[in-house]
């Protein structure tokens, strides 16, 4: 049943949470999953679906994206004053919350409708081990594409530094952004020769960051008591304004049909982060197809690298950084990573 479904997804989001260190996030959805039979109107596009399918369809984080997105937009005072940063009252914020449902539910209808949109700009220092590991076995410029990218946050990555401990360093040390992580494992090949000759992006609904509502709404699904999440997004956001990031509006499996055969000279890399489980099993099938399409055309002058931080088939955790690399196409663990970016486990040494 639906709501019994709901129930455990609530409260398994928040044993998610507060292992996240969100202990708001943790009480409030602690609270939603006590009163899930209230909110039946919320869910009604995905009765029948099966607690699988509400998992991929990332429902919790939908439903709180949009109670978040109302306490940023000050429309609702107490909502307002219950979340972080002017409050951290979860019991509050649910009451409030609540009201505010039953006043106009069709706001939070409207704002679930979408999947999840959370351009998270840490993914990069899981990424980066990866185009490492590209740039160092093709020794190739890279021409980077990449797929579901929302905001386009992580096409900027050659322009981060990245902060790993004793582990490692990479990147412009006056960069206006670090993004640190923990680090277990050998090295990454950290001084591979990197050169982005070109990069591009597309998402089936790109977030414009210049756009206030859009801006608020990527914000809606940070979460609201993790301060640096925040900060992170804030200053990626006004570097990828300021560098003109576009991404593009298209469909994964057209575009890269299009966009991703091999070209002599580069090493195309395509690369996706926590965007499979939103796809369609049409449209996983078509894009591992028009990838594998292109991978069968790649040539040692012309690789084709594909790139993905996923979480592994059906399940929120762990989250997996694979690589496959044509010629050969041999597909390829190169990391366990946590889903915000905050650690990596490098699994490999190089072959
Ligand atoms: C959870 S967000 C992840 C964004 C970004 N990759 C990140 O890690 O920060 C998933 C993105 O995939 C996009 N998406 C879903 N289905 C898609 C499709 N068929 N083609 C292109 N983008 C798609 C969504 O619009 C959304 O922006």
């Amino acid at each position: 049943m639906l709501s019994d479904d709901l129930q455990r997804i609530f409260q398994g989001q928040a044993g998610i949470c507060a292992s996240f260190g969100s202990r708001f996030y943790a009480a409030l959805a602690g609270r939603i999953a006590e009163d899930i039979a209230e909110l039946g109107c919320l869910f009604t596009p995905w009765e029948g679906d099966d607690y699988a399918a509400l998992i991929a369809a990332a429902v919790s984080l939908r439903f709180l994206g949009s109670l978040h997105d109302l306490a940023l937009s000050g429309d609702d005072l107490a909502v307002t004053a219950a979340f972080p940063p002017a409050g951290d009252d979860a019991d509050a914020a649910w009451e409030a919350a609540k009201a505010a449902i039953a006043r106009d539910p069709a706001r939070f209808q409207a704002f679930m409708a979408h999947e999840p949109q959370t351009n998270e700009v840490r993914r990069s220092a899981c990424l980066l081990p990866g185009f490492l590991t590209v740039a160092a076995e093709t020794k190739l410029p890279l021409a980077c594409l990449e797929l579901g990218a929302s905001a386009g946050l992580n096409q900027l990555w050659p322009r981060y530094a990245y902060d790993y401990g004793e582990a490692g360093r990479w990147g412009d040390a006056a960069a206006p952004l670090t993004l640190a992580a923990d680090w277990t494992g050998p090295p990454a090949p950290w001084g591979a020769d990197v050169c982005v000759v070109s990069t591009a992006a597309c998402d089936r609904k790109p977030m414009i960051l210049a756009d206030p509502l859009q801006r608020r709404r990527l914000k809606a699904y940070l979460w609201p008591d993790q301060t640096e999440r925040m900060e992170r997004f804030d200053a990626a956001a006004t570097m990828a304004l300021a560098a003109g990031v576009t991404v593009e509006a298209a469909d994964a499996a057209d575009w890269a049909k299009a966009r991703a055969a091999p070209r002599d000279g580069v090493a195309t890399c395509v690369y996706h982060s926590i965007f499979w489980q939103y796809l369609s099993a049409a449209t996983q099938g078509a894009l591992e197809a028009a990838i594998a399409g292109h991978g069968a055309a790649a040539t040692e002058a012309a690789p084709l690298a594909w790139l993905r931080m996923e979480p592994v088939a059906g399940q929120p955790f762990p989250i997996e950084l694979r690589l496959t690399l044509w010629p050969g196409g041999e597909d390829r663990l190169l990391a366990t990573v946590h889903a915000h970016g905050a650690a990596v486990e490098w699994a490999p040494p190089a072959p």
